[in-house]
């Protein structure tokens, strides 16, 4: 996720047990592009032992090609195509979720990264631009092409982030394709992803939002597919996180400025304090200094009382999950 799932966020989650793979933050391809350092360094400084896949946006397929291959030379565990983002400044140069509205220019991008690339190939989408009726003319798309994964984010481009997923195309991609497919949108908690997965049928999860939330996502959902008792997190367990989340991101800044900081770190700390106390929200929009920050999660979270499995249905940043339950 762009401005979140970067090299100190991967070293966070790995603490917490970490996903069985990382993606990075897009690389926003172009005519000149030249690799970010700030991106190619999560692959490149990668310590989290498990792998890590190269995102690319973009709409040039010369260019898209020439960056996968540059890409070849860094330790990727392949490479994956964004055709999902909304983001109008995006979708206007018919780059990642604009893609879905000029199908014959999206299937020549994946016919040509699939010839590019000797390894991994995976694709990341939408279930369409407007309509999720739009899926099954991509799926056909896809089918046509030897991709290596489908991570299906469930939802339309204009849907943004704040519905329900379809989780009946997701099933549909997962009867239809030869590749393994992963369910993606709205996973909060155990329970969601336990849901995902059972009215999707799929290989697996992507969990992104909740992530940011809960780090321990990943270890309750590997305990309860096996079986074992889903550790509970208290309160005090949140704040330990904020702080190993905030002392990665200041060791990694080359610019470290405690105000700065404080604003990045409310990025994250947004989706955070969903369901906790209302006022929390409202006193950490207002930290400006590193004593004001620590001091408003003290006060809040320095106690033992557990957090809640999900944030409320309703929430700014998280809504529609209660379908997957
Ligand atoms: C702040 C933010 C940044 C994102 N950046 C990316 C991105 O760079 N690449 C991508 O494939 N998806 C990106 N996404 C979409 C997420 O990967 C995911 O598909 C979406 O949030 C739904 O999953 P979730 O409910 O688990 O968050 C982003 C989402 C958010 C909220």
């Amino acid at each position: 996720m762009q401005d979140v799932t970067n090299l100190p966020f991967m070293r966070v989650m790995q603490r917490y047990g970490g996903p069985d793979y990382y993606v990075t933050e897009y690389f926003r391809v172009h005519a000149d592009y030249t690799l970010e350092k700030k991106i190619l360094c999560s692959i490149t400084e990668n310590e989290t032992g498990r792998p890590v896949y190269a995102q690319l946006i973009g709409q040039d397929i010369e260019a898209l090609v020439r960056v996968a291959g540059e890409l070849q030379a860094y330790p990727v565990a392949g490479i994956d195509l964004n055709l999902g983002c909304p983001a109008p400044v995006v979708c206007r140069k018919d780059a990642g979720g604009g893609l879905l509205r000029k199908l014959d220019h999206m299937e020549a991008i994946i016919a040509a990264l699939r010839d590019a690339i000797p390894g991994k190939f995976t694709v990341k989408t939408r279930v369409g631009y407007d309509s999720h009726h739009e899926f099954a003319k991509l799926l056909e798309i896809f089918q046509r092409h030897a991709i290596d994964t489908l991570t299906i984010h469930g939802r339309t481009v204009t849907e943004r982030y704040q519905t329900p997923i379809h989780p009946e195309c997701i099933r549909m991609a997962v009867e239809q394709m030869q590749c393994p497919v992963i369910a993606n949108g709205n996973v909060v908690d155990v329970q969601t992803g336990l849901g995902a997965l059972r009215q999707t049928g799929a290989d697996g999860l992507m969990i992104g939002r909740g992530a940011i939330r809960n780090p321990w996502i990943f270890d309750q959902l590997r305990a309860s597919f096996s079986g074992e008792p889903v550790a509970k997190v208290s309160r005090s367990d949140l704040l330990g996180y904020i702080e190993h989340l905030y002392q990665e991101i200041a060791a990694h800044a080359d610019d470290f400025d405690p105000g700065k900081h404080v604003n990045r770190m409310k990025k994250y700390m947004l989706y955070i304090v969903q369901g906790i106390d209302e006022d929390f929200e409202h006193y950490i929009r207002r930290a400006k200094t590193p004593e004001d920050f620590h001091r408003v999660c003290r006060d809040f979270l320095d106690h033992a009382d557990p957090l809640p499995d999900r944030p409320p249905e309703k929430s700014k940043l998280f809504c529609g999950f209660d379908a997957l339950r």
